[in-house]
């Protein structure tokens, strides 16, 4: 699974995706540090306890450096950023019955934008799924060679 390099410089308005999202019912907002159980729990239930510990950390930053989704009370969706690495952008997921309503991009939108108030101009995507998906969203492009990337036991490929 290749990386995605993304220009932090060139991204979509984040006012209006996130008022679009409200007019549909959907909060999108960093997360709390007292959510972080109900968080982690969303995305154990929906894709995987590995995905669900790898965002432990982002509870750990100030502000907090995970997004989620929230409809009718419920979170719907997530996006972590500096998880793994410093500057990556993901895990990312929304719930199987809410995708194709512009959740996703919105979550992506909003955690890139927290990144560059940190200070980056460039994000990474670590070990994409859907390239098309970013690339569509943000412009993202395949990082030539970056597989295998973070997402593997550098010490075993050495031997
Ligand atoms: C990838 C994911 C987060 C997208 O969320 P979503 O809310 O369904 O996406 P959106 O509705 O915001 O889609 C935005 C655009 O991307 C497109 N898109 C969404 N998922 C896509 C995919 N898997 N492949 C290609 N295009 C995709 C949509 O068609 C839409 O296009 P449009 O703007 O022309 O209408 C969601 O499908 C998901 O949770 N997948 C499983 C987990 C995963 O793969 N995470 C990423 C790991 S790197």
């Amino acid at each position: 699974m290749p990386d995605m390099l993304v220009n932090l410089l060139q991204l979509p308005d984040e006012n209006a995706e996130l008022m679009a999202m409200r007019s549909g019912g959907v909060i999108i907002r960093r997360a709390n540090t007292f959510e972080a159980t109900a968080v982690r729990t969303f995305i154990e239930s929906n894709f995987s306890t590995s995905w669900a510990d790898e965002v432990v950390p982002c509870f750990s930053r100030q502000p907090v450096s995970i997004h989620i989704a929230i409809l009718e009370g419920l979170i719907v969706g997530f996006a972590a950023a500096e998880a793994t690495c410093r500057n990556f952008f993901g895990p990312t997921g929304v719930a199987p019955q809410q995708r194709g309503r512009g959740i996703g991009r919105a979550l992506l939108i909003a955690s890139l934008h927290g990144l560059r108030s940190s200070g980056y101009a460039y994000c990474i995507i670590g070990g994409v799924g859907p390239a098309e998906f970013y690339s569509k969203a943000v412009g993202a492009s395949l990082i030539p060679d970056s597989t295998p990337g973070i997402y593997t036991d550098l010490l075993g490929k050495r031997s």
